[in-house]
């Protein structure tokens, strides 16, 4: 089989793709335009791994995107490739609309007129808005995207369905809660936290840092795209959570404490606008259905996941240079004004 991964030099789609390698046999496309958020070091351990083929190009470039897919000719399409990160979408909301719903409409295009069998749309939990503090979403919680990455996101995963129940194009639609684990660009939450403590400088907790999230770990959020895949019934929609919930400034305490870093470099800076309260999944339909359940214990995993970043400090000091620096120093600037 050949599995087309878009936005697979990404934090969880470079997971994907070596995890996917490392169980052998089949061939993988990774189709990527390699944004700030892309990056080709992670997937370097299967540079020279002859069932690994790289493409840079953009989804949204229809023309492109064709002649991949006649070249190629993918059985199946795991669609990861977006604009990721809520920061971003509130101050450049543009990006976001084109790479995630045109890009994704690009892609459901190819797939259908060219014979695609499976797509899997990666989704996230976040189209559902925010929870009170009781209650779990289910894949039947209304959608209520608040902010410009969510929209976008909720946006093309509505689509994924339309184009399921219009074409018949075998769709499935997974909706996963935040994640974790080695390689995640270093602007999200827990790796940015690390790298901060790292160097003791301050640590900005947006608001009261009592927003919670739903976390699980990278392999466990992509083993459930591999049983969606593999398992999935066309034009439904999983959830994927491994009842994690834990409020940001515990997660930040939790991190400072493994590194024997102080509390006083916890900083309590301007909210995000918009900022969601809480989220969190139900993961009954995707167990029962698929059989799925996360292997990872989340106590050990974030002790790893931490320790990851601190044993690859080159990988992460290269990514830090560029754009990053220019976007987190004005981000931050702001934040402390606020
Ligand atoms: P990421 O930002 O780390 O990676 C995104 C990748 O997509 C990058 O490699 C980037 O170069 C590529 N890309 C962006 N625009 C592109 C374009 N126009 N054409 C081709 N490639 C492009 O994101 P991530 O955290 O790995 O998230 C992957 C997917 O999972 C996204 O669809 C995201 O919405 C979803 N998701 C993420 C989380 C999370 O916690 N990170 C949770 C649930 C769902
Ligand atoms: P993030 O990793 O950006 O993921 P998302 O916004 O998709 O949930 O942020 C996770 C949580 O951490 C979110 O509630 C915002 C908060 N946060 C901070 O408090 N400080 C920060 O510097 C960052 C990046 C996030």
């Amino acid at each position: 089989m050949t599995i087309l991964v878009t936005g697979g030099a990404g934090f969880i789609g470079a997971n994907y793709v070596l995890s996917r390698l490392a169980k052998g046999s089949e061939s993988i496309v990774v189709v990527d335009s390699l944004t700030y958020a892309g990056n080709l070091e992670s997937l370097a351990p299967v540079e020279n791994n002859d069932s690994f083929h790289f493409v840079k190009a953009d989804i949204t470039d229809a023309d492109a995107m064709q002649q991949i897919f006649e070249t190629h000719k993918p059985q199946a399409v795991v669609h990861f490739a977006a604009e990721s990160h809520v920061d971003r979408s509130i101050s450049g909301p543009r990006v976001f609309t084109e790479t995630n719903v045109l890009g994704t409409q690009v892609l459901l295009d190819a797939s259908r007129t060219q014979g695609v069998e499976r797509f899997v749309m990666v989704s996230t939990d976040e189209v559902y808005g925010s929870l009170g503090k009781e209650g779990l979403f289910t894949e039947s919680s209304p959608l209520k995207p608040s902010s410009p990455y969510s929209a976008s996101k909720a946006a093309a995963d509505l689509l994924a369905l339309a184009y399921s129940h219009t074409y018949g194009l075998d769709v499935m639609v997974t909706r996963c809660s935040n994640n974790y684990g080695p390689l995640q660009f270093p602007e999200k939450l827990i790796p940015l936290m690390v790298i901060n403590a790292l160097h003791d400088e301050p640590l900005p907790v947006y608001g009261d840092g009592m927003q919670v999230r739903d976390w699980i770990h990278v392999l466990d959020h992509n083993a459930a795209v591999d049983a969606v895949l593999e398992k999935g019934k066309s034009g439904e929609v999983y959830n994927i959570g491994a009842e994690n919930e834990r409020a940001n400034v515990d997660i930040v305490r939790h991190i400072l404490k493994h590194l024997d870093k102080p509390e006083t470099l916890i900083r309590n800076v301007a909210d995000r606008p918009g900022h969601d309260r809480r989220y969190a999944i139900d993961p009954t339909k995707i167990e029962r259905e698929l059989g799925w359940k996360p292997a990872k214990d989340p106590k050990v995993a974030l002790d790893e996941t931490i320790d990851w970043y601190v044993n690859n400090r080159e990988w992460w000091e290269r990514v830090r240079s560029g754009d990053y620096q220019t976007y987190y120093a004005k981000q931050y600037a702001n934040r402390l004004e606020g």
